[in-house]
């Protein structure tokens, strides 16, 4: 075999008080094709600037082959990616899982998917949008010892997710360097306490919880200005009483509901308190990590 192609999740991160641990994979996917050959790297797919040896697919790719001491040999790749690119909705964790995968697959599954999170998660530098797209779900990480630790969490079946995606991308590394290096423990211990009560929410399915447990104080707050409107949106979710954060580093905007009339109630609204274009998408949870969709 020399042929395999990858599909995997988008995730959404964080959940609000879950920083850098909660993830959750939704029903939106990147296909990443390998093929090997002789010698070189094509990559197609994607913008000519990521088509070089720092594209994210190939480095994870020969991440993964270093480890196994295989040799990097030629590589054709092709990228087929629908979710969007700098918008909170785990593109580029997308990337690094495949092309970590990808490798894996093409050399006789040596590593086992913790195996190839270990790899990843140093790559990225923590685990709540690999740990979902690896295993699908709702999933809680820790990192000790330097190595990551994944648990996957219960889902009431009756949530829908409706991201809410801007027209203008926030890079991660401008939303993060936003963020203070120390927080207070009274913020410290509000994140603990909100996280664990998000997480029985979800579980129980019960939106009125899901909707006072869902809030932060480690990172939307100093995001919220890289996000024009974020204020006037959360406070229009909020009367619908869904539960609303930010997907990972943002732009993107979450709601979290078990009304099905939620995208056609901001709908009427959205446009009239915001400057900037905001696509509705609907997304329900994907409990399929990442796999092979084609393969020979
Ligand atoms: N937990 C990360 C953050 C997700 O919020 O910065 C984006 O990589």
């Amino acid at each position: 075999m020399n042929r395999v192609t990858i599909r995997v999740p988008a995730t959404t991160a964080n959940l609000g008080p879950g920083f850098d641990a909660f993830g959750c994979a939704l029903s939106l996917y990147t296909d990443v094709t390998f093929e090997e050959t002789g010698s070189g790297l094509e990559i197609t797919g994607c913008d000519e600037a990521f088509t070089g040896p720092d594209n994210l697919a190939y480095t994870a790719y020969c991440a993964v082959l270093n480890t196994m001491s295989e040799d990097v040999r030629g590589v054709k790749i092709h990228i087929d990616a629908h979710i969007p690119t700098c918008r909170g909705l785990g593109s580029s964790a997308a990337l690094l899982v495949a092309g970590a995968m990808g490798a894996n697959v093409l050399r006789g599954r040596k590593l086992s998917t913790q195996g190839l999170l270990n790899i990843t998660n140093a790559m990225e530098g923590h685990p709540d949008n690999l740990a979902p797209a690896f295993y699908g779900g709702l999933t809680a990480s820790m990192v000790d010892g330097g190595l990551p630790v994944t648990v996957s969490f219960p889902l009431h079946p009756d949530w829908e997710f409706l991201a809410l995606v801007p027209d203008f991308d926030l890079p991660t590394s401008l939303a993060r360097s936003v963020l203070p290096p120390q927080v207070s423990r009274a913020d410290a211990i509000y994140n603990i306490s909100h996280g664990a009560l998000v997480l029985k929410a979800l579980e129980l399915g019960d939106e009125k919880l899901l909707r006072t447990a869902m809030q932060d104080r480690l990172h939307q707050h100093y995001r919220k200005k890289l996000i024009p409107d974020y204020e006037k949106i959360e406070a229009l979710v909020r009367t619908t009483g869904a539960g609303f954060c930010l997907s990972g580093a943002g732009p993107t905007l979450l709601c979290i509901t078990q009304d099905s009339q939620l995208e056609q109630k901001l709908a009427r609204k959205l446009d009239s308190i915001t400057q900037n274009h905001w696509q509705m998408l609907p997304l329900h949870v994907e409990f399929q990590g990442a796999h092979v969709i084609a393969e020979g």
